[in-house]
């Protein structure tokens, strides 16, 4: 099969497009056909960079830590799965043989695409208990990027911040992937007052189209001045930030009304910014971090997409062959929304 290797890190050039073994499901494994794995920016763009170390990731390694296409063969003692059932597959999952269902398994576990081969190929092979059913009406591009970012920001608002229907929330990089993906499960699913705000007139307007119901400009308004006329000097009962702006950050925190929460579960453009401790005592606030997602909630992250609810922003969709250029594009923060990379297409 074609698959992208990293045989060493540095510049988008060392995504090598080659030819390696088709992968074999082991037993309790599934093999998927891909038709679709996403391009991000830490966990592939950081990864092939070098600069994910930490995470421990093994070279010569088959990036994409997601996938979504068919089944197109079973391991042994796989009953759930049968092959052409439509399947995608993300995050940490078992690294060595299971059972189909996951159950009785205490070893070590990682996330494909780092710790096991990933979905930036033809084929890859994952547990069977680390699929989810891809609902008929949802498509494998939009399937992809559901697993990667609905289950985090639905984790982060519904669990970690528990926002409720007709509380306000203030969603920070509104034309972000979590930021996008927020507004929509906040708006179309919790039926919460959504203010979206981001660094760009066309990103906050993105964030109104997306159904907020107000859109802030940080990088032209004072976010607090904003958010106070908007809610009568009230202030927000949440705000989700998955950015840490540094700039922008502490006076947003300042936005956050009695009782307020802060979530997040990034700090991309931070990590250290100042907070008003004052107002953190005085409103009651509590700041909660809280990084992946909730296996549980994968189905209902994908039926909300598939009914419609939550619409994932795709840039744009390229040939696996074309990894290396979706890698730059990612670096030079172009467009809104994921690039989808889908084997199918070449
Ligand atoms: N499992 C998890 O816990 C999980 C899952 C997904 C993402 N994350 C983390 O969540 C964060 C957001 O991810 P994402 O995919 O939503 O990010 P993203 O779409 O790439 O960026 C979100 C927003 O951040 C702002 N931004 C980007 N680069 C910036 C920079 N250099 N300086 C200042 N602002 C910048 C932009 O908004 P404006 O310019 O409009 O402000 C952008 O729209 C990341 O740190 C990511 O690692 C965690």
């Amino acid at each position: 099969m074609k698959a992208i290797v990293i045989h060493e890190y540095g510049p988008p050039d060392v995504l090598r497009y080659e030819d390696v073994p088709d992968p074999v499901p082991r037993q309790g494994e599934v093999r998927i056909k891909v038709h679709a794995a996403t391009v991000n920016r830490v966990l592939d763009v950081s990864l092939r960079a070098g600069r994910e170390q930490y995470r421990g990731p093994v070279l010569p390694l088959i990036p994409g830590v997601d996938c979504a296409g068919i089944v197109d063969a079973v391991g042994p003692h796989v009953s759930r799965w049968r092959v052409g059932d439509r399947v995608s597959a993300a995050g940490i999952m078992p690294l060595q043989i299971c059972t189909e269902d996951g159950s009785g398994y205490d070893g070590p576990q990682g996330m494909m695409g780092i710790k096991r081969p990933g979905g930036f190929a033809e084929l890859v092979a994952v547990p069977a208990c680390a699929g989810v059913a891809i609902p008929q009406n949802l498509d494998f591009h939009r399937a992809a990027v559901v697993m990667r970012h609905v289950p985090t920001a639905w984790n982060l608002l519904m669990h970690v911040a528990e926002l409720k229907y007709g509380e306000t929330v203030l969603i920070m990089g509104a034309g972000g992937n979590l930021g996008s993906i927020g507004i929509q499960i906040a708006k179309n699913v919790i039926g919460a007052r959504v203010i979206a705000a981001a660094g760009s007139d066309e990103r906050a307007t993105l964030g109104k189209k997306l159904g907020a119901d107000h859109g802030i400009n940080y990088a032209t308004h004072n976010i607090y001045d904003e958010v106070m006329k908007i809610t009568g000097g009230k202030g927000v009962d949440v705000l989700y930030d998955n950015i840490a702006n540094p700039a922008v950050l502490p006076v947003a925190f300042r936005a956050i009304g009695m009782d307020g929460r802060l979530v997040t579960a990034g700090a991309h453009a931070g990590p250290n910014v100042s907070i008003d401790f004052s107002h953190l005592y005085h409103k009651r606030i509590t700041i909660k971090g809280r990084p992946g997602y909730t296996p549980s909630d994968l189905p209902h992250c994908l039926e909300a997409a598939a009914e419609g609810k939550v619409i994932p922003q795709i840039e744009r969709v390229l040939p696996l062959s074309r990894a290396a250029d979706a890698h730059r594009m990612v670096e030079a923060h172009e467009g809104q929304g994921k690039i989808v990379l889908d084997p199918t297409l070449g």
